[in-house]
């Protein structure tokens, strides 16, 4: 595992979308996996601003997000598939035919599942992984107690992780209770995986993580076992 600490939010993000970056001018053709929240968002503007200066283009690349809500539509301004649009894939020539969202509003849930995993194998799998960590550790939507075997599923939500994420959603009662996220398993097998927390609410869960014991009550922990892993925390989510 290599870690990197900025020294603020802005480096973390700066460094992060040079890292995409070179994965996209190494390989035009990279499958990118995608992750929500509101750590990625510097990353994404650095994104947007290299594009919109003609440094990199996406037109080949392929991309598939972590995880979405269950029930909640597509137009809403709440589901990742809005925040997707917004933050990146309006302002960059990511072709909508190369975009791979899991939708939660589909019909035949279990269906939507097992097709992500085989659109997932057919392009040849996740070159570089983006990740946060939620405060209980989690991956994804893969909550404290997910099996490392896990691949793309439906999760119930914990009270935590749904008040964290109520975001505009006016009450906790609108905040859906389930989401579809790819498993601990689906995001291993990605070649490359980039890790981003910032702020001081994630240095305990950090901690845990990256030095505690690898366990499935801390699902980020299984990032110790794989190959190829870059974390890039903010001085603030590094603690001492
Ligand atoms: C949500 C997402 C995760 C994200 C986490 C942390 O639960 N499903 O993918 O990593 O929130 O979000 P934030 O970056 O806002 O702290």
């Amino acid at each position: 595992m290599k870690l990197l600490i900025a020294k603020d939010y802005d480096e973390l993000s700066t460094r992060a979308a040079t890292l995409v970056i070179e994965t996209v001018k190494q390989r035009p053709v990279a499958v990118l996996g995608l992750a929500t929240g509101a750590t990625p968002l510097g990353m994404y503007a650095n994104l947007v601003q290299s594009y919109a200066r003609l440094e990199i283009s996406f037109t080949q690349v392929r991309t598939f997000n972590l995880d979405d809500y269950v029930g909640l539509p597509r137009l809403s301004p709440d589901s990742f598939y809005q925040y997707m649009h917004r933050a990146f894939f309006s302002q960059t020539d990511v072709r909508p035919e190369n975009i791979y969202l899991l939708d939660g509003t589909a019909h035949n849930l279990t269906d939507e599942c097992v097709n992500y995993e085989r659109y997932i194998e057919e392009v040849g799998g996740i070159d570089l992984q983006i990740v946060g960590i939620g405060r209980d550790g989690h991956l994804g939507f893969c909550e404290p107690g997910t099996s490392f075997e896990s691949k793309t599923f439906v999760a119930k939500l914990t009270e935590s992780t749904r008040q964290a994420n109520a975001g505009g959603l006016q009450s906790l009662d609108e905040v859906p209770k389930r989401a579809i996220t790819m498993g601990l398993s689906t995001i291993m097998s990605a070649r490359k995986i980039l890790l981003l927390a910032n702020g001081q609410a994630k240095t305990d869960i950090l901690r845990q993580a990256l030095y505690g014991p690898v366990t499935e009550a801390v699902p980020a922990s299984i990032l110790q076992r794989h190959p190829d892993c870059t974390v890039i925390l903010d001085a603030l989510a590094a603690g001492e």
